[in-house]
C-alpha cells in the first residue's frame, strides 16, 4: 500500500518514515507551510535520502491567514478565555491539503506523528474522515507495535542510529513547540509543572515585555466587513492580508505583545500546561472587538458573544471544522460583520495593546447628541420612568415572594 505521512524532519516523523518502510509501504511525505521556520530544502532531502517516494511541501500561508486567522478575528474567537488558538486553526488548511496530496498521489493510507494524548490527532483524524470518509489511517502512536517499541526518546534515537536517520546536532528543546504564523506554542517536557515559570528564553514570537522598547508605537487598522484592509504605522502601510498579518508579527514582536501561560482542558479531558505567542493576532482582536463596540447592534452583539463566539471557538478547538455546525455558525457570523467597517488606532507598548480611538463612516448607530449627558433626543425623562416601572413588574414580586419567604 502508499501512505501520505504528515514529515515535519523532525525524529519522531523520521523514526515513523522508516518504520512504514520497514512495514513494507511505500510512502510519500507531505509537509505544509503555514509560516513556521523551516528549512524546507534540507527537510525535502532528508526525506528523499530515508527513502519517501516524493517530499511535497505546500504553501498555505495565504489560505491559512484569509480563511482561518482572519475568521478568527471576526469572531473574538478565544478559547477558555484566553487561548487565541494558532493550532486548531492551522489543522484544517493542513489536513486539507494533505488529503489532496494523498489523493494526487493515488495513496490509500495518511498518517501522522501526533501523540494518542493530545487535541491534534483528534483534530487531523476528523478532518481526514470528513473529507474522504474511505480514507484509512495510520496513527504509530496509538499502534501497540509501535509504541512498545518506541517508548521515551532512547529508543527513537537508538533506532535512529541503526537505521542511519541523521539527528540535528543541536540539543532538542525540552518542551515541544508548533509554529506558524498565527503563533508559537510550548507544550510538555520541562513546562509540565504549572508552578513553574516556563524559561525566559523559550519565547520566539515575542520579544520580553520587559525589555521592549521604552517609546510606544502607534498603529492604524482599517476594517472591512469585520475583516481587516490596512494597517499603518510610522509612515508605512500594508494592504494585502499576508503583509499586514507578517507585519503585524513583526510589530507585534517587538513590543512583546501576546505571550500567555494557561493550564487548558483538552477535548479528550486531560487538562495541559501551554504558553502562547500570538503577536498578530492579539493586536487584531483588540482592534476588531473594540471597532464593534462602536458600530455594532447591542443585542446582535450580545447574541453573538453567546452563540458564536463561544460556538466557532469550541467547534475548532475540538477540531470540527469539516461540520455542519461550523458552516451554520459561521454563516450567522459572517451577517454578523456586514456593518464592522472602519479605523482603529492603537498603541503597542511593553506587552499591553491599548485603543486611542476609533471612527467609521458608515456607521449610524451612536450619537454624540444621544449619549450626551446634556441633550435630549426623541424621548423625554418622562418615558424611561415607564421603561423602569415596567421592567420592575416582575422583580417586585420577586421581591415579595423572598421577603415572604423570609418571615415564614
Ligand atoms: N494545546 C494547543 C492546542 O491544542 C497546542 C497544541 C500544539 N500541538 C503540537 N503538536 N505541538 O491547540
Ligand atoms: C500531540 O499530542 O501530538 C500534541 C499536543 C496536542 O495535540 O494537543
Amino acid at each position: 500500500g502508499k501512505v501520505c505521512l504528515a514529515y515535519s524532519g523532525g525524529l519522531d516523523t523520521s523514526c515513523i518514515l522508516k518504520w512504514l518502510l520497514e512495514q513494507g509501504y511505500e510512502v510519500v511525505c507531505f509537509l505544509a507551510n503555514v509560516g513556521q521556520e523551516e528549512d524546507w530544502d534540507q527537510v525535502r532531502a532528508k526525506a528523499l535520502k530515508l527513502g519517501a517516494t516524493k517530499m511535497i511541501i505546500k504553501d498555505l500561508r495565504r489560505e491559512f491567514v484569509e480563511q482561518l486567522c482572519l475568521r478568527a478575528i471576526q469572531c473574538n474567537a478565544q478559547y477558555e478565555g484566553t487561548y487565541l488558538l494558532g493550532t486548531s486553526l492551522a489543522r484544517p488548511v493542513i489536513a486539507r491539503a494533505q488529503m489532496q496530496a494523498t489523493l494526487d498521489e493515488g495513496c490509500q493510507y495518511v498518517s501522522h506523528g501526533c501523540t494518542g494524548k493530545g487535541n491534534d490527532q483528534v483534530r487531523f483524524e476528523l478532518a481526514f474522515l470528513a473529507i474522504d470518509p474511505k480514507i484509512k489511517i495510520i496513527a504509530p502512536w496509538r499502534l501497540p507495535e509501535f509504541f512498545e517499541r518506541f517508548e521515551g526518546r532512547d529508543a527513537l534515537l537508538d533506532y535512529a542510529a541503526q537505521k542511519g536517520i541523521p539527528v540535528a546536532s543541536t540539543k532538542a528543546k525540552p518542551y515541544s513547540m508548533d509554529d506558524n504564523i498565527a503563533h508559537c506554542s510550548y507544550e510538555s517536557g520541562q513546562l509540565e509543572d504549572p508552578s513553574k515559570p516556563p524559561p525566559v528564553d523559550m519565547w520566539t514570537r515575542t520579544n520580553d515585555p520587559i525589555t521592549a522598547p521604552s517609546t510606544p508605537q502607534e498603529v492604524t487598522i482599517r476594517f472591512e466587513k469585520g475583516l481587516p484592509v490596512k494597517v499603518s504605522s510610522n509612515g508605512k502601510e500594508w494592504t494585502d492580508s499576508l503583509e499586514l498579518f507578517t507585519a503585524l508579527n513583526e510589530l507585534g514582536k517587538l513590543h512583546g505583545i501576546g505571550r500567555i501561560d494557561i493550564v487548558e482542558n483538552r477535548f479528550i479531558g486531560i487538562k495541559s500546561r501551554g504558553c502562547y505567542d500570538s503577536p498578530a493576532m492579539t493586536i487584531l482582536r483588540a482592534a476588531h472587538l473594540d471597532l464593534e463596540g462602536l458600530v455594532m447592534d447591542g443585542k446582535v452583539r450580545s447574541l453573538r458573544d453567546q452563540f458564536v463566539t463561544h460556538a466557532w471557538s469550541e467547534i475548532l478547538y475540538n477540531g470540527l471544522y469539516f461540520s455542519p455546525e461550523r458552516e451554520f455558525v459561521e454563516n450567522s457570523l459572517v451577517f454578523s460583520q456586514k456593518r464592522v467597517n472602519g479605523e482603529v488606532r492603537l498603541r503597542l507598548y511593553r506587552g499591553n495593546v491599548w485603543i486611542t480611538g476609533r471612527s467609521s463612516e458608515t456607521e449610524k448607530l451612536y450619537s454624540e447628541e444621544e449619549s450626551s449627558m446634556d441633550s435630549l433626543v426623541d424621548f423625554s425623562p418622562v418615558d424611561t420612568t415607564g421603561f423602569i416601572n415596567i421592567t420592575a413588574i416582575r422583580l417586585k414580586k420577586y421581591g415579595v415572594q423572598k421577603q415572604e419567604e423570609g418571615n415564614s
